[in-house]
């Protein structure tokens, strides 16, 4: 068996290539530092890495390539991410976060779909975030990245039922988990088991559905004081913070 994990040289991708690794499948993972590829191969020399910028414009063709240089996979994991802190709604962070968290991951994410819908199956996975649920003053455009990431994985699911395909679509959506470290086997067997959606740590599953019913006029509101509020939940502090 064969995985392929966009943005699997650092934090979750690389939690998740662990338990790929370790459960004895081909793995191949894209990275975007040099160092970080580095050290990724000398960790993991059994596994293919090499570089890729999802926000680039041939990143789709890219990922088509490695598909077809690698013979192939039966399951696609998008877990690039960068978050900016931006309080003041800068126009440059905003443009950037949009560039690899939305538009870059979809073309990963499409051209491992379009490679699946030929082949009739596969298991797709994305890395989004809590920040999908709603939006947030201190990072407006990554909530809202994450929010399209949402949305577009719905789609691909939607479209992969209409079309008979047994393609399972996987949205990963984690909480304040820091560097990912103990994150790896959840998401490999939410990806197994061809699960919807898995919130890390679960009980952000619940916080979620309440916190994405708060009238708007509370969240609003709650801007100045939703770190208070939700710093018992956070296994990390929020990377603004640290
Ligand atoms: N950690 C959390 O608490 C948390 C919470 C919510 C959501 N998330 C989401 O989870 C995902 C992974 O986050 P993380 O904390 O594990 O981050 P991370 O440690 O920075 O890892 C991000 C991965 O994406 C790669 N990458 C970054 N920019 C890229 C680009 N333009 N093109 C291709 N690859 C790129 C990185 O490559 P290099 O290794 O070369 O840097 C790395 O492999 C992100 O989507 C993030 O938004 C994380």
């Amino acid at each position: 068996m064969k995985a392929l994990i966009i943005g699997g040289t650092s934090g979750l991708g690389r939690a998740l290539a662990a338990e790929f690794i370790a459960a004895g499948w081909e793995t191949s993972v894209t990275g975007l530092r040099e160092e970080a590829l580095k050290e990724f191969s000398s960790a993991f020399p059994s596994a293919r890495a090499s570089r890729l910028d999802v926000s680039a414009p041939e990143a789709r063709d890219a990922v088509e390539a490695l598909l077809a240089g690698t013979g192939g996979a039966d399951a696609v994991a998008v877990c690039a991410g960068l978050y900016q802190d931006d309080p003041g709604a800068d126009w440059a962070a905003e443009e950037k976060v949009i560039a690899v968290n939305a538009a870059g991951c979809a073309a990963a994410l499409n051209a491992a779909y379009s490679y699946f819908r030929k082949k009739g199956s596969g298991r797709l996975a994305c890395v989004s975030s809590i920040g999908g649920v709603r939006g947030n003053a201190r990072c407006p455009a990554y909530n809202a990245s994450k929010a399209f990431l949402f949305n577009y994985l719905e789609g691909l699911r939607q479209n992969a039922a209409q079309a008979g395909a047994e393609i399972s679509v996987t949205n990963i959506i984690p909480a304040y988990v820091g560097d990912g470290r103990g994150c790896g086997k959840a998401m490999l067997a939410a990806i197994m088991k061809g699960r919807r959606s898995v919130y890390l740590p679960g009980y952000w599953r619940l916080l979620a559905a309440v916190y994405r019913n708060l009238p708007d006029l509370v969240h609003e509101k709650m801007a100045s004081w939703h770190y208070v509020l939700l710093k018992p939940f956070m296994r990390r502090a929020p990377r603004w913070k640290q």
